[in-house]
C-alpha cells in the first residue's frame, strides 16, 4: 500500500525566534493514490528537494504533514526509499552487494535476500553485471543499480530527486522508457522531482506543477494518456503547452 497525502505542509529554514527566515514552501496540499506516479515540475528554488527531503524522513516539516496510508512520516527507513541525482552508491561495493545491503539492514533472510536481489538485478537489466563495481558502470547503469536497490526493500513510497539529470539527452529518454517498464512492472506509489515538462508526462499519472518560493501547488493535473505516451499526440502537445505556460507565468518571460 502507498497512499500519498501531503497536507498543509509548509518549510521554513533558518527560522529564530519568528524572525526571517527563508520560506521554502507555503501550505503544499495534494494526494496520490496507491501505485500512481506523480511528478513535482518547478523551477529551481521552489522547494521541490525540501519536499522529498520531508517525504524522506530526512528533514521535518514546520507545518503540515506526509502521510503514507495515514501515517506520518517522520524519519529516514525503507518504506520510503530515496534516488538521488548522483546515484549514491556505494563505491567500495559489487552491484549485489549494493543491493543486497538495503535488504539486510531491514533483516532479510539471506535466501531471500539472494532471490530478491537477483529478481531486481534482472528486472532493471543488469544481468552479467552482479559483480562490477560502480565504476566501472556507466551512469545510465548506475541509476539502474540506485533503482534497484531503492525498490528491493519494496518501500510503499519511492522518492526520485531529477534522477536522470546527470545523463545525457540520449540516455535520458531511454531511462525514462525503462522507468515507465519497471514501474508497470513493480507498480510502486513515486514521487519524481523534474525540472523536465516532457520527463513529467512521459512518465507521469499526475503532475504537481509549484509556483516560485515559497512553493505552493498551482495546478494538480491529471494524466490520463494511455502508455507509451507519444510525443506528436494531440493530447500531448496540449498538455505540454499548458504546462509551458502555467510555468513561463511564474518567471514572468510571457
Ligand atoms: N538546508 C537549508 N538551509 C537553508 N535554506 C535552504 C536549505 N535547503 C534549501 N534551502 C532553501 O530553500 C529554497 C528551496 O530549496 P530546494 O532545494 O527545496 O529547491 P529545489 O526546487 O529543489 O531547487 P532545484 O531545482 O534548484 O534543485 C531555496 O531558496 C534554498 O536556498
Ligand atoms: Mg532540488
Amino acid at each position: 500500500m502507498g497512499q500519498l497525502t501531503v497536507k498543509g505542509l509548509s518549510k521554513v529554514y533558518g527560522q529564530t525566534a519568528g524572525v526571517g527566515g527563508v520560506v521554502a514552501l507555503r501550505d503544499v496540499s495534494f494526494e496520490v493514490p496507491d501505485n500512481q506516479f506523480c511528478s513535482i515540475l518547478g523551477h529551481s528554488g521552489c522547494g521541490k528537494t525540501s519536499l522529498l527531503n520531508i517525504a524522506a524522513g530526512f528533514e521535518q516539516p514546520t507545518g503540515g504533514q506526509i502521510m503514507v496510508d495515514g501515517e506520518q512520516i517522520s524519519a529516514p527507513g525503507w518504506r520510503n526509499t530515496m534516488i538521488f541525482q548522483e546515484y549514491a552508491l556505494f563505491p567500495w561495493m559489487s552491484v549485489f552487494q549494493n543491493i543486497v545491503f538495503g535488504l539486510e539492514m531491514k533483516g532479510v533472510g539471506s535466501g531471500d535476500r539472494s532471490a530478491t536481489t537477483s529478481h531486481f538485478i534482472k528486472l532493471v537489466g543488469l544481468e552479467g553485471f552482479e559483480n562490477k563495481y560502480p565504476h566501472q558502470l556507466s551512469g545510465g547503469m548506475r541509476q539502474r543499480v540506485a533503482i534497484a536497490r531503492a525498490l528491493a526493500v519494496r518501500p510503499n513510497l519511492l522518492l526520485m530527486d531529477e534522477p536522470f539529470a546527470a545523463l545525457d539527452e540520449q540516455n535520458r529518454t531511454f531511462m525514462q522508457e525503462e522507468l515507465v517498464r519497471i514501474w508497470q512492472k513493480e507498480p510502486k506509489t513515486v514521487m519524481l522531482v523534474t525540472h523536465s515538462i516532457d520527463e513529467a508526462i512521459k512518465l507521469s499519472d499526475c503532475i504537481a506543477v509549484m509556483t516560485k518560493r515559497p512553493g505552493r501547488v498551482k495546478e494538480f493535473i491529471e494524466v490520463d494518456l494511455p502508455r507509451p505516451r507519444d510525443e506528436d499526440d494531440n493530447r500531448y502537445l496540449a498538455l505540454k503547452r499548458k504546462l509551458r505556460d502555467l510555468i513561463h507565468d511564474e518567471v514572468g518571460e510571457r
